[in-house]
């Protein structure tokens, strides 16, 4: 399991509704089953030695969803994150939110920033979520920074670029995993997954398992990343 390992990686975790569906349960059900599932992936990262695990939570076009739905999904993530703060703290984890921070209710960014300054020492794993994000938006407020800041045009490459994306610091993500069986990105890390080994799986969140998220780890370790490049092992290289 050790070598070959993802540094970064990145999950959409999808498929809450249908499995509420599936059981005559209302959507939310399916919300909070699928909170619970997140636990367990967590620790199975831990666990592994992932360094960066990044959690698709709610993404900027689900605030087009029905209000009901997503005042409850705002509650279920305050409750969520104010009960995992300490448990965090002693696991070392470090929290960090990526996303349109403003657009989130008052006490929910204040809780966030609660968590990011309590588990700013965390030394075992980074704890992304993915919170009112959208990649282009990302990238769209990046080049709106770019531009107050009066970068001249000559200095702005990749670097800098990376340097002022919600992302900061952090590696990029090597392997996104999608459940649900929907097979696209839905506006999830478009410029730090360029090169990023996608895994898809019918499993629908509430299911995904400890199991299922280490055999896809194990999928991608089997992988070759070429970013490009032409493999200088013989055996393909001529
Ligand atoms: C993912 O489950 C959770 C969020 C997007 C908040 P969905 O709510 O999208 O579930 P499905 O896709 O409708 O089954
Ligand atoms: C992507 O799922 C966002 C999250 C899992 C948080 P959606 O269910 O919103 O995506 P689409 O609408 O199927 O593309
Ligand atoms: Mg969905």
């Amino acid at each position: 399991m050790i070598s070959n390992l993802p540094k970064h990686v990145g999950i959409i975790m999808d498929g809450n509704g249908r499995w509420a569906n599936m059981r005559g349960l209302p959507r939310i059900e399916g919300h909070k089953r699928g909170a619970e599932r997140t636990r367990d992936i967590i620790n199975a990262s831990l666990d592994i030695g992932i360094e960066v695990l990044t959690l698709y939570a709610f993404s900027i076009e689900n605030w087009e969803r029905p209000e009901d739905e997503v005042s409850v999904l705002m509650d279920l993530l305050y409750s969520y994150l104010s009960e995992e703060i300490i448990d965090m703290l002693k696991e070392g984890i470090k929290f960090r939110m990526i996303g349109d921070r403003e657009r989130l209710p008052s006490h929910i960014q204040k809780l966030i920033e609660e968590a990011e300054r309590i588990t700013a020492g965390g030394d075992r794993m980074t704890l992304v979520t993915a919170l009112s994000y959208g990649a282009k938006d990302e990238i769209l407020r990046t080049v709106r920074k770019i531009i107050k800041m009066g970068i001249p045009e000559e200095e702005i490459d990749e670097a800098v670029f990376e340097s002022l994306l919600d992302t900061h610091g952090l590696p990029p993500v090597d392997l996104i995993i999608r459940t649900s069986g929907e097979k696209r990105l839905s506006n999830f890390l478009l410029w730090q997954g360029a090169y990023a080994e996608l895994y898809f799986t019918d499993t629908l969140w509430p299911d995904f398992t400890r199991e299922e998220f280490i055999s896809a780890i194990q999928d991608y370790q089997r992988r070759e990343r070429r970013f490009g490049r032409v493999l200088t092992d013989s055996r393909f290289y001529k």
